[in-house]
Formats: C-alpha cells, structure tokens, sequence
C-alpha cells in the first residue's frame, strides 16, 4: 500500500488500521490491515509506563524495524514521540532518522493547526505525514488527564480548523482520537483526506485500534471503545499454567519430544 493508495481509499471503502510493536504481531496483521501503526501507546501497552511521554526515537526506530520485518509490503508509519518534533528543524531531523534507520513509509505527529508549519516543511521535504488531532495522550501530562473532545461548537469548529489546516498543509491522512461521533463524523465530510478514527463512532473511513487492547492483551485498563475480539491472557495463563504441570509431572518432554 503506498500512501497515495491509502489517501485514494477515501469514498471507496473504509480504511483499517492496527498497531503493532514488534514482527510477530505485524506478520500476523500484514495481509489484513491497510497500514500498521507503530504507535507510541507501545510505551504502555507494552512495555509497561504509565503513559507514551518517556519513549525515546531510538527505541520506537528499534520497534518499528522489528515491525517492518513482519509486515510485508503493507505500509509502517512511525509514531514521532514526545519532544522529537517542536520546530521544524528538529521534526525533520527525527522523521529523516525513522526514514533512513526504520525505513518506515510514513510518520505520524500529534497537533493542528499549531503544527501546521511543522507539517508544511516535513511534506514539503518528502517526508509522508499521518496527522492526529483531537485527543493528544502527548498532552497528557499538561492538561491532567485524558479528555474527549468536540462536545460542543467551539470545539467542533476548532477541530475543522485543525483538520483543514493540516490537510492544506500536506498530511495524507488524519487519525481523529476521543472525539464524540457527530463531531468526527463532521469532520470527515469536510476534509478530502481519509479521517482514520479510534474512540470517535463510525462515522469516519476507517477505524485504527491498539492491538493489545482488541486481543485483550493489555489487562491495566480496556478503553470503552475498543472491543475485545479475543482474550489472549486467558490462553497464555492457561498455557504457562498447563506448562508448568507437565514440567513439575515429567510429562514434558516425552519421548518425541527428546533426542
Ligand atoms: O500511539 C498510538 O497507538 C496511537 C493510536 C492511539 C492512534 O497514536
């Protein structure tokens, strides 16, 4: 999928999207999925921090390398962290790095219309950029939490402001988080770029999910909107657990199992 495919999805059918973190997971999503997000939830949902600000770009340049290992031809963006990306010198610095070392087909940034000069000079110097707008989790530590947002007018006209002032200034697509469905679906009708959403109804052209969170992986806390397509802790605790009874029953290995 190159990103000029993915931008000509719009209108035609919706757009699906996951997360993957490492080349076990991407293989398995590769042949399904329309791009695989190395998203920086990677710092919790796999390895364990309490929320994506301390990841550094070296380490989502060494997850986003595993996931191209697994993931075929299907696109890789890459997930600017927190702190990569506040001038343009310093964004183009970073997204240069993800080309070259994880040899990703895109990277994403959070931000609007405050980033729309950022956005300009990455997509004016060839670098592909996906656009994130409503709720920021790299915001999370200066506003207090974790807030939906477009409930009401101000917002709602704020964040077509944001959408349109990206989109004019290159990104090919714009994932849309913890926004209220009238809203986000608002949104998608007046932008012509695909609107990926994730906790913002379905009223958009396609849907991204954490995929730790729709395998029922990541047991700290499940968002409202995902959904939990499988519950894989359950097998792996059944597993472990069937493991250790063999070891301590000297069933494990038999006979086959030796040389
Ligand atoms: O980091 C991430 O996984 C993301 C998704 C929530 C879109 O940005």
């Amino acid at each position: 999928m190159t990103v000029k495919n993915f931008k000509n999805l719009k209108n035609k059918r919706k757009i699906v999207m996951l997360t993957a973190y490492d080349s076990i997971f991407s293989s398995l999503f590769a042949d399904t999925v329309d791009a695989i997000l190395v998203g920086d939830s990677l710092n919790m949902s796999f390895n364990g921090n309490d929320d994506t600000l301390n990841i550094t770009l070296d380490e989502m340049i060494y997850h986003s390398k595993a996931v191209k290992r697994g993931s075929k031809d299907t696109m890789v963006i890459l997930d600017l962290p927190f702190g990569t990306y506040t001038n343009k010198k310093e964004a183009f610095k970073s997204a240069k790095k993800a080309y070259q070392k994880a040899g990703v087909g895109a990277i994403k940034l959070e931000g609007g219309e405050e980033k729309a000069d950022i956005v300009k000079y990455l997509c004016d110097n060839n670098i592909a950029v996906m656009g994130h707008i409503g709720l920021l989790p790299q915001k999370v530590r200066n506003l207090g939490g974790y807030f939906i947002v477009g409930k009401d007018e101000e917002s709602k006209q704020q964040l077509l402001k944001d959408a349109k002032a990206i989109e004019l200034a290159g990104v090919f697509a714009i994932i849309i988080e913890g926004v209220v469905k009238e809203t986000a679906s608002f949104i998608a009708k007046n932008i012509n770029i695909p609107l990926i959403g994730i906790g913002s109804g379905n009223e958009v052209d396609g849907q991204v999910l954490v995929y730790t969170d729709m395998l029922g992986l990541y047991e700290k806390f499940t968002p409202k909107f995902s959904r939990k397509y499988a519950n894989i802790s359950n097998v792996v605790r059944e597993s472990v657990q069937k493991y250790k009874e063999d070891v301590l029953n000297s069933n494990f290995p038999n006979d086959k199992e030796s040389f």
